[in-house]
């Protein structure tokens, strides 16, 4: 079976117009990341090894993406939308194509819309195909069957695909229904689609023929039963909320078969390429952002949001804590509730425990930012870098005002606003002297006291 070459044809060319959206169908989100994206990963996995991609006319952002998610990919526009066998000729050029003198061994086709189908169940279609099938499809027994192609079989042989609105009673009266995703042999693929008509309620021309075709070549069809999910198709923003759930479920699954600890599961939003350690504990309500790695025995606490971050063994992050792309912390840091860490280096052992901004800098090992510690990074045009040293104690509420470089072991007394760099052990303090006057509290009282007396008589 690995030694079979596989083509995985990915429509696309759908208008999404049901999503009352800016944005094409497929290149909204779940998990983080785009449909096509998840659809283009269960490809690869699946052993597609040459991708074509279907986008409907003049859809460049969607080419793009495609290319950016699979630079292998080969696009292709489907200028008229005439129905999904006629999606797929439009990639013709890549079915025709040969690897050493020989067509794909499969061809997969996958609806871009339709993201949570897996790897292992898009191998059981290929799987059919190494058994001698010509043709085979999805089949999954929805609650409503309603506007699906019903699955006619006969014993275990797949006989035709009967779209709803060319279903007899009976044939709609048929629970076992068409999921969609196909795979086709590819010696057989161009025959069987250059035979496909358009001849139906709809005037287009049904990817689903090809079974009736295969059987007529004397092929066989069969079906693949598979869950629901896994054909899940996203027309609507309430069906796209509905698909993140479930695969949201999925990944918290995951996640804990893994070792991970979810105190409260169905309130943590992971993303498809959240990577978690053994040992990790996640409290209630944290959202992972995409590019977020947590090392083992790492804690993340409440109300957290995490994006484009790696968090070292034993860390300890939140409650509400933000950290953002490009913050990597290191073995047993703390960072703890209303600190933001962007673009942020945090050696092993550091610790940046309250309302703190930690942006464009390098806080070296041990050191300890203290409360309401601002890196400046941002002078209006330009960001600038903030160096603070192994053992550095950074006072509260200070700012340091980068470029600028706090040198190890240093010490920056509270309220500095820090705007030159500082030497390794030294003190560096920015705040005018305190003054001191005596009873002066008391007098003031005293004034006010008497004020309020002479008011009093007035009135
Ligand atoms: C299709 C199946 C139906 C199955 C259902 C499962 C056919 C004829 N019917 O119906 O048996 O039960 O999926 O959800 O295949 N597309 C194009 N170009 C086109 C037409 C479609 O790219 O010209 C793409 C769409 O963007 C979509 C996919 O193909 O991603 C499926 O098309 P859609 O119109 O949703 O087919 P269904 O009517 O749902
Ligand atoms: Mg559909």
């Amino acid at each position: 079976m690995e030694q079979r070459t596989c083509l995985a044809i990915v429509l696309a060319a759908g208008e999404g117009t049901r999503m009352r959206s800016s944005l094409p169908k497929v290149l909204h989100a779940i998990g983080g990341r785009p449909l096509i994206a998840h659809v283009l990963s269960a490809a690869v996995e699946a052993g597609g090894a040459d991708i074509a991609v279907v986008v409907g006319p003049g859809r460049d952002d969607v080419a793009v993406a495609a290319r950016k998610l699979a630079p292998r990919a080969k696009v292709f526009e489907q200028r008229e939308r005439l129905g999904t066998a006629h999606a797929v000729l439009a990639a013709r050029v890549a079915i025709e194509r040969k690897t050493d003198g020989k067509l794909a061994d499969d061809i997969l086709v996958m609806f871009a819309d339709t993201p949570l189908v897996r790897p292992e169940t898009l191998r059981l279609l290929r799987d059919a195909l190494a058994k001698g099938a010509g043709v085979a499809v999805l089949g999954f027994t929805p609650k409503d069957p309603g506007g699906y192609g019903r699955l006619v079989m006969q014993g275990d042989e797949l006989v035709s695909i009967r779209e709803e609105k060319d279903a007899s009673p009976a044939e709609r009266a048929i629970g076992f229904c068409n999921g969609g995703l196909m795979a086709l042999a590819g010696t057989h693929a161009l025959t069987i689609l250059d035979r496909i008509g358009n001849a139906n309620s709809k005037g287009e021309y049904y990817l689903t023929d090809a079974v009736a075709i295969a059987r007529d070549m004397g092929l066989k069809a069969v079906a693949i039963e598979t869950e629901e999910d896994d054909v899940r198709g996203i027309n609507t923003k309430a069906q796209l909320a509905e698909t993140e759930a479930v695969l949201q479920s999925r990944l918290r699954g995951a996640a804990m078969d893994a070792g991970v600890t979810l105190v409260a599961p169905e309130t943590v939003f992971l993303s498809s390429d959240t990577k978690l350690g053994r040992d990790v504990t996640i409290e209630p309500n944290v959202v992972f952002g995409p590019g977020v790695t947590v090392e083992d025995g790492a804690v993340i606490r409440s109300f957290s949001h995490l994006e484009g971050a790696h968090v070292g063994k034993g860390a300890r992050v939140g409650p509400f804590a933000r950290l953002r792309p490009g913050a990597k912390l290191g073995t047993d840091v703390h960072i703890g509730n209303f600190v933001e860490v962007k673009q942020a280096t945090i050696e092993a052992g550091a610790k940046a425990n309250h309302l703190a901004y930690i942006g464009d800098a390098r806080v070296g090992e041990g050191a300890n930012v203290g409360a309401g510690v601002i890196t400046c990074n941002y002078d209006g045009t330009d960001k600038h870098r903030t160096d603070i040293g192994k053992g550095a104690f950074i006072g509260t509420n200070s700012s340091l005002v980068a470029p600028v470089t706090i040198g190890d072991r240093a010490y920056i007394g509270s309220g500095s606003v820090v705007t030159k760099d500082v030497p390794a052990d030294a003190l560096a303090l920015e705040r005018s002297e305190q003054v001191i006057k005596e009873g002066w509290a008391a007098r003031l009282r005293e004034v006010k006291e008497l004020r309020k007396k002479k008011q009093k008589k007035t009135d």
